[in-house]
């Protein structure tokens, strides 16, 4: 594990964030949902509105048996519906081909509409404790920070990934990927 890693995990333990909802009694429903709700929307707007979703639908073949348009005015001021979509459409897909259980497969996740690579190993690492490079916005800019990249991020993406890649440590996932937010 590099010094980055370990220093990251042990900040962690005494420094990251306890309170979040989706992070009381971890369940891969939850990390789904949460994932999906803060791509684009920062976390102290998706908490109350995590709140209310995952209170009305519990589980997954709730979620699958909902009607959209109730969906949808539960998102209402989240922005970007196309994910609400994508939620219902994929929960559906789960209760039905999966017994209402997220698999824990990357490639499997990465087929359900509205999971992309960032998702799907959020997922892999937060929820099923996989190791996975969890790569976004926010991690981006810590590697470039800490590498000093001045490149843009166009043309440094992959090699930010490959930075990352290497400090991925060899057990808790899920708290590094969330350390990683955290920080
Ligand atoms: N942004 C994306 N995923 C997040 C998470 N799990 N916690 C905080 N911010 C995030």
């Amino acid at each position: 594990m590099s010094a980055f890693s370990k220093r990251l995990l042990d900040w962690h333990k005494d420094e990251g964030r306890k309170d979040l909802p989706w992070q009381q009694n971890i369940t891969p429903y939850k990390v789904w949902i949460s994932e999906i709700m803060l791509q684009q929307t920062v976390v102290s707007t998706v908490i109350p509105y995590f709140l209310k979703f995952s209170k009305k639908w519990n589980t997954i073949d709730q979620l699958a048996r909902a009607d959209f348009e109730e969906i949808s005015s539960y998102w209402a001021g989240l922005g970007y519906y196309s994910r609400a979509k994508n939620l219902h459409e994929t929960a559906k897909i789960i209760t039905n081909d999966y017994n209402s259980i997220v698999p824990c497969d990357k490639r499997k996740l990465l087929s359900f509409p509205g999971i992309g690579n960032y998702t799907a190993s959020a997922i892999m690492a937060i929820a099923f404790n996989i190791k996975s490079n969890v790569v976004d916005g926010n991690v981006e800019r810590i590697f470039s920070r800490l590498y000093a990249v001045d490149e843009p991020l166009e043309r440094s993406k992959k090699y930010i990934e490959e930075i990352s890649e290497k400090h991925l440590p060899n057990k808790r996932h899920g708290d590094y990927a969330q350390a990683l937010m955290d920080l």
